[in-house]
């Protein structure tokens, strides 16, 4: 039985029937007070004084909660213990948390909480990049620069060389379902917590901190977010530690989500990014030297920005080999909502550099972008002809993990909790550092050998590469030579609607860059009827994790999949989990919950074995029976006959991912297991006249390994590309010169609607087994094809461009107003 089936998510009917559970539609006890919270209304400042007589005296209002009156830590930072839940003496941004209201109805504690009046001494305020960069306000001491090679004699040596500047903007994540938390109290002021959170032990872990507890004695529960695209790594702590607290305080159980208006002013979004580049190239396009500077908007607090700067920093080359190079980064700190993880976490940012790169070679050269892109491609590896495999030896001999270097609590622990390369101990194992040496290469400039000894500019071996032969599939599929060739005699017939079309690749990093979080529990149980239930550590939040999970399990015990209930992700089943994030949710899940399987089937078939007389090796679990030598029993019979011999039927499993190292102040090491790869071809058309814009064409092949499930996979695919293109597009974040964010409502924040999907929309998976050791040889595929996405916006620069001779330099979010402006840049 194979396991690549496309089977439904495992909650779909639930989701389209409305009767899916999200944390506020759990029914609360009798008695259940509801948050709000208060906000400042200026960007930076010394609170002089609040007056909260009128919040207090609001109709329902029963409690204010002021920062004295917090028992413990007032702090809800994920790293560096500087985010405090409510304001003390100073307020960072406008809608930072000042006081929480506790009132009988949501509607109530949202009409007292404004009711509150702060005076604030206002101080100057920094806003932007520009203003942080003159006050040199920024976390970390200095900028962090990772180098190979030596760029700068590189450039004053190349033939052709151009510089420029290029603006990203943020994104805010536009979860369907907004933060939400709700706390019970129970004996002893324990605390039972149900968060709609990627990271249910921190949100353990900071509410046990707030309410001066061990974490034994909180417990979460998240049982699905309506979507968290890394938007609660860390932005849930707030509420889930406001109602624990408020709980504590109140003894009454305690509710709190955000309205849109409130989430979107409160909670961090994609850091947006500036990114300098100079770049000496040959008369093929080939890079010679290249050297970035990257500037990151922060926000006020650390929250996960080093770890994000430091992934856009790792992705800086994209699919480029660079001898080469230079990445220097400098994360900015600015006086708004503290800018935290999104899909692809610093990735995508980082790609955009060398990919406006590319583009702006091979506008100079006047050579096609894709000529370009290829002759500057790592080297593919070998085809790897391997089959999936039916199991993983490796998954239940994982070595163990070292060592913590500190106790689970004080601030350098929680820095490890939380962040995925924050901090860390710099264990340094760097990889093979061979650098290759020739350029072997062909006619058309492409390398076709070395991929035993590529580097990335941080020195790890580049030994998978397949986006060469992925390219020129995808090339020939979408018939971009031929519509290349059709759009140019359309630009040149249409003076007033334009096309363009690009290809971009996707090479992305998978595993967590602080190496330690790459572990992962499971728990599973075999009931005496034959029904499974599974628990493992990571959450599901609309992409499939759990489906994908309980198919793993399925073909282990070979039964159905009517027979596996996933639980909730609960701390009290699978403790020190990391956050569902980096993609890697099924990579460490699924192995743990391979690895308890395994236990399980062990169990069952050693004591089969001894009554049937036949070797153990010989008992199969499938079609939903075990069958020992010619004995044939249901799973469920074979289940009873080990429950009357007093087998234990529950089992856990654990795995740790292996062979990766990573110092991250060095820029030295192995940070990824592997890297899933992927490429899109997008064609747009403009008007040069308003700067409106569609996508009319979509061509993607990408690589999730040997899929687990062809159809999630495509719905991850899909996904990913459309919140791409909106980045990149019409999603555009606005604040005025008080630092208000003026677009916190989707009436002035436009995400991207069905009908921009493209009408034509190709996806076709990249079916090739993974050559890491991963669950079934399959590939993450949560982050990657957002950075599809970038296909878009080069698209949009490629029509611009035939409006003139000059490089059109198109920034993000490419909106109607930027489009018009590249055009009459175009033309000079
Ligand atoms: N897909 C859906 N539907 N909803 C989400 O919130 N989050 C993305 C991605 N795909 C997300 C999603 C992000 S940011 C990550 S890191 C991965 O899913 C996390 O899940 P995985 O590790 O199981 O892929
Ligand atoms: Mo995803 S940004 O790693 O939660």
């Amino acid at each position: 039985m194979s396991t690549a089936r496309a089977l439904p998510h495992e909650a779909a009917l639930l989701h389209v029937t409305g009767a899916a559970r999200y944390v506020d539609d759990i029914p609360v006890p009798a008695g259940c007070l509801h948050l709000a919270f208060g906000l400042s209304p200026v960007a930076h400042g010394t609170i002089e004084a609040l007056d909260l007589a009128a919040v207090r005296a609001a109709p329902g209002a029963v409690m204010v909660i002021t920062p004295e009156m917090l028992p413990h830590e007032n702090d809800v930072s994920p790293s560096a213990h500087d985010e405090p839940l409510l304001a003390e003496h100073m307020v960072h941004y406008v809608g930072q948390p000042l006081f929480a209201v506790l009132a009988e109805s949501h509607g109530a504690a949202r009409r007292a909480a404004r009711l509150g009046r702060s005076e604030i001494t206002e101080r100057p305020a920094l806003l932007d990049l520009d203003a942080a960069i003159a006050a040199d306000a920024r976390f970390e001491e200095g900028p962090r620069v990772y180098t190979k090679g030596d760029a700068a004699a590189a450039l004053a040596g190349a033939p052709h060389r151009v510089s420029g500047v290029m603006e990203i903007g943020g994104q805010e994540h536009f979860y369907l379902e907004g933060q939400a938390a709700l706390a019970l109290p129970l004996d002893n002021g324990d605390m039972l917590i149900h968060s709609s959170s990627q990271h249910p032990t921190e949100i353990q872990h900071k509410v046990a901190e707030a309410l001066g507890m061990p974490m034994h004695a909180v417990r979460v529960e998240v049982r699905r977010m309506g979507g968290g695209f890394g938007g609660k790594e860390s932005q849930g702590n707030a509420l889930a530690v406001a109602c624990a607290v408020a709980a504590r305080l109140s003894g009454r159980a305690c509710k709190m989500r955000y309205d849109r208006d409130d989430d979107m002013i409160i909670t961090g979004k994609r850091h947006d990014m500036r990114i300098g580049y100079d770049v000496g190239f040959d008369a093929l396009g080939r890079i010679e030297g290249l050297s970035f500077v990257h500037h990151l908007r922060c926000g006020w607090a650390q929250d996960l920005s080093l770890p994000v700067a430091d992934r856009a920093m790792l992705h800086a080359d994209n699919a480029y080999h660079l001898e080469h190079v230079r990445i220097e980064s400098h994360r900015m700190r600015t006086n708004t909502q503290s800018a935290t993880a999104f899909r692809g976490f610093g990735g995508p940012q980082g790609m955009l550099g060398i990919e406006r790169v590319m583009d702006e070679i091979a506008h100079a050269l006047g050579r096609d972008p894709l000529d370009v892109r290829r002759a500057n491609f790592y080297a593919d590896a070998p085809v790897n002809r391997m089959p999936a495999p039916q199991a993983e030896p490796e998954a239940s001999a994982a070595p163990p993990p070292p060592p913590p270097s500190s106790p689970p609590h004080g601030h350098a622990a929680e820095r490890d909790l939380a962040s995925r390369g924050a901090a860390g101990a710099p264990e340094v194992e760097p990889g093979d550092d061979r650098e290759d040496g020739g350029r072997p290469e062909d006619s058309d400039g492409a390398r076709r050998e070395g991929a035993g000894t590529q580097t990335t500019p941080y020195h790890m071996p580049v030994t998978d590469f397949m986006l060469n032969r992925l390219c020129a599939d995808l090339a020939e599929r979408a018939d971009y030579h031929g519509r290349r060739a059709r759009i140019a005699r359309w630009n040149a017939d249409n003076p007033l609607l334009r096309r363009g079309i690009a290809l971009t690749p996707v090479k992305f990093g998978i595993s967590f860059t602080l190496t330690h979080l790459n572990q992962a529990g499971a728990l599973v149980h075999v009931y005496q009827d034959g029904s499974v239930q599974l628990n493992h550590g990571g959450t599901e939040m609309g992409q499939g994790l759990f489906t994908k999970v309980a198919q793993i399990a399925a073909e282990r015990f070979g039964i159905g999949m009517e027979a596996i209930r996933v639980t909730a992700t609960d701390t009290a089943k699978v403790p020190n989990t990391s956050a569902t994030a980096a993609s890697s949710g099924t990579d460490l899940n699924g192995m743990a919950v391979l690895a308890a399987c395994e236990t399980l089937c062990g169990r069952i078939a050693a004591l089969l074995a001894q009554l049937h007389g036949c070797p153990a090796d010989d008992v199969r679990f499938a079609g939903g029976e075990v069958i020992a030598g010619n004995v044939r029993h249901s799973f469920a019979e074979a289940v009873q006959i080990a429950y009357q011999a007093r087998v234990s039927l529950s089992a856990t499993g654990f795995y740790s991912t292996p062979g990766i190292a990573w110092d991250r102040i060095a820029g030295k090491g192995r940070p990824f297991y592997y890297f899933a790869y992927g490429a899109a071809v997008s064609e747009v058309v403009i008007d040069t006249l308003t700067g409106e814009n569609r996508i009319l064409r979509c061509d993607i092949v990408h690589d999730a390994g040997a899929s687990l499930n062809p159809a999630l996979d495509i719905g991850q695919i899909e996904g990913g590309y459309v919140q791409g293109a909106g980045w990149l597009t019409t999603e555009e974040l606005v604040w005025d010169d008080k630092g208000r964010l003026t677009t916190h409502a989707p009436s002035t924040y436009k995400i991207p609607a069905c009908s921009d999907r493209p009408p034509i929309f190709n996806v076709t998976l990249w079916d090739e087994p993974n050559p890491a050791a991963t669950i079934r040889r399959s590939k993450a595929v949560g982050e990657p094809p957002l950075m599809l996405g970038i296909s878009v916006l080069m698209a949009l620069s490629d029509a611009a461009a035939s409006c003139g001779p000059h490089y059109p330099a198109l920034d993000a979010p490419a909106t109607p107003e930027r489009i018009r402006a590249a055009v009459m840049r175009a033309r000079g």
